[in-house]
């Protein structure tokens, strides 16, 4: 790192110092992303500022920049960083002791400064900063609340007569939350809070994804005032189930959907939040979670999601999504095989009866289908219970058979009581509620069984 610093303090060419008169954000898409930029008359007429972070994308000032320029935060996605298309940096800015820092006006003291392009593409990195342009305050789940929208440099509440359900719809999406509004109130539901009011007329089509790039009017709308601050309410991520099986889509690995991109549910996730988990999904059962272990690298991520019930999407959980697990030198550090993916399990798996086909194997039906037994946990009380059931005395052979490899039609195991001669005393113990979920550990042994009369 030494190394680097010196290489490069040798690179940067000597430009007189000046003056910073101000900073900017250069914009890239969305007036919320883009460079730090910074003006400096007589040496360099607003270029872009580079700096080189010991904390790399995820530095503490990135927030610093975004505030200043009236946002909330850095975003949790990832900054990207362009090579090449920017032009030529301003200054370059290492060092920083970033928890010094209140502003980034307190860059000039306490970071170490170099003004004017480094002569070399070494290291050469603009860090464009993403900027979460907006909050919902003071809600009761993180999905609703006062709307504080960074507009033209200020972070400010919005007047509710100016703003119709498709700026709420806008609003939703400059979160990452892409499918809209739910609910909007007109009456500072949520408080009035402390920003200034924003009074203009905003005009959105709805398919913008900031507030800022909807139509202003030029004039301030009367009667705004404290008591018709707008509160909005987005509609969660949203999830699915990427299911090993495709007969059984009530199966899967879960995943959730943010914005445009992907994220990863790991760790560990409690029997009751699987079926709050389940009920998100559309599935009234009652849910069981199980390990699976990833062969991706892990980026965005959830970790140990937990629900206590009512909610409607898993943004009212706990668990905050995350992005990357560690970071060096401005990559994501890949990981493989530390942390499982939950699989959900969103059946009943209700045992609705028992039957044996002209080849002796033994199957249950469940879910109104019928499937194979594995032979995991079979024991003679089973069998016996389950001949009975079927009708027949309690002399029994039990045989096992391996069926090839991605067979499907074994679900799990099944388990009677001793001495009985009813369904009600037996249950299905599904494979993946002990074997981790994958294809290479399921069950391929099944239960072929004689009984006699
Ligand atoms: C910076 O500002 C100070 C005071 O305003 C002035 O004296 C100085 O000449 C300026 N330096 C440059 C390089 O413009
Ligand atoms: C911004 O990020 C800091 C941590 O870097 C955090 O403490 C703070 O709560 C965040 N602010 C908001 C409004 O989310
Ligand atoms: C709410 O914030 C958005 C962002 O500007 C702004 O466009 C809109 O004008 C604000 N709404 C009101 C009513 O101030
Ligand atoms: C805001 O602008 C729209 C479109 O021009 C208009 O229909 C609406 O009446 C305006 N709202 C207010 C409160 O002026
Ligand atoms: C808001 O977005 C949702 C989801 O895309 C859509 O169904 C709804 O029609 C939109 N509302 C308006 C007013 O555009
Ligand atoms: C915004 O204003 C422009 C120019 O007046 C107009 O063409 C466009 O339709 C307006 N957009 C909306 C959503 O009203
Ligand atoms: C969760 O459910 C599974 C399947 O029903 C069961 O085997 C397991 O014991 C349950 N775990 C807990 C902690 O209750
Ligand atoms: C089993 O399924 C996996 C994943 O779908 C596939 O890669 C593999 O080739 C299959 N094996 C057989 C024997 O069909």
């Amino acid at each position: 790192m030494i190394f680097v610093c010196i290489l490069y303090l040798v690179l940067v060419k000597s430009v007189l110092s000046g003056n910073i008169t101000g900073y900017g954000l250069s914009q890239h898409g969305l007036p919320n992303n883009g460079l730090l930029e910074v003006n400096i008359p007589g040496s360099c007429n607003w270029g872009p500022v580079r700096y080189i972070s010991r904390y790399n994308w995820r530095d503490p000032l990135d927030n610093l920049i975004c505030q200043h320029f009236g946002y909330v935060n850095e975003s949790i996605v990832q900054p990207t960083t362009k090579q090449g298309s920017y032009p030529e940096v301003c200054m370059t800015i290492i060092r920083c002791t970033t928890e010094a820092m209140k502003s980034i006006h307190d860059i000039s003291d306490q970071c170490e400064i170099m003004y004017g392009s480094p002569t070399s593409d070494y290291d050469n990195l603009y860090k464009e900063i993403k900027c979460i342009p907006a909050q919902l305050v003071d809600g009761v789940t993180p999905l609703q609340g006062r709307v504080e929208a960074g507009l033209f440099g200020k972070l400010q509440s919005n007047c509710s007569l100016g703003f119709d359900s498709r700026a709420a719809n806008v609003t939703c999406a400059s979160l990452g939350y892409r499918r809209g509004a739910t609910q909007q109130w007109q009456n500072s539901n949520f408080g009035a809070g402390f920003k200034p009011i924003y009074k203009r007329n905003i005009t959105c089509s709805g398919d913008e994804l900031s507030l800022e790039l909807c139509n202003h009017s030029n004039t301030d709308i009367p009667g705004c005032d404290g008591d018709n601050v707008v509160g909005v309410e987005c509609q969660g991520d949203m999830m699915k189930l990427e299911p090993l099986f495709e007969s059984r889509p009530y199966e899967g690995v879960l995943k959730g959907y943010h914005d445009d991109f992907r994220y990863d549910i790991i760790g560990s996730v409690s029997n009751s939040t699987a079926k709050t988990l389940c009920a998100m999904l559309g599935h009234r059962f009652v849910g069981f979670a199980g390990l699976a272990i990833p062969n991706k690298n892990l980026y965005y991520y959830k970790m140990d999601v937990s629900c206590s019930g009512p909610e409607k999407s898993i943004n009212e959980c706990k668990g905050d999504l995350q992005f990357c697990v560690t970071q060096r030198y401005g990559h994501c550090r890949r990981m493989y095989n530390m942390h499982s993916h939950v699989a959900l399990f969103c059946s009943d798996y209700e045992l609705q009866g028992l039957s044996l086909d002209l080849d002796g194997v033994l199957r249950m039906t469940v879910n109104s289908k019928q499937w194979a037994v594995c032979k995991d946990h079979f024991t003679q009380h089973t069998a016996k219970t389950a001949c009975r059931i079927m009708g027949y005395t309690a002399h029994t052979l039990i045989t096992t058979h391996t069926a090839g490899a991605n067979y499907t039609e074994i679900l799990g195991s099944l388990i009677c009581r001793e001495n009985s001669a009813s369904l009600a005393d037996c249950h299905l113990k599904h494979q993946f509620s002990y074997r981790p979920y994958r294809v290479d550990a399921a069950c391929t042994n099944y239960v072929k069984l004689k009984c006699t009369s």
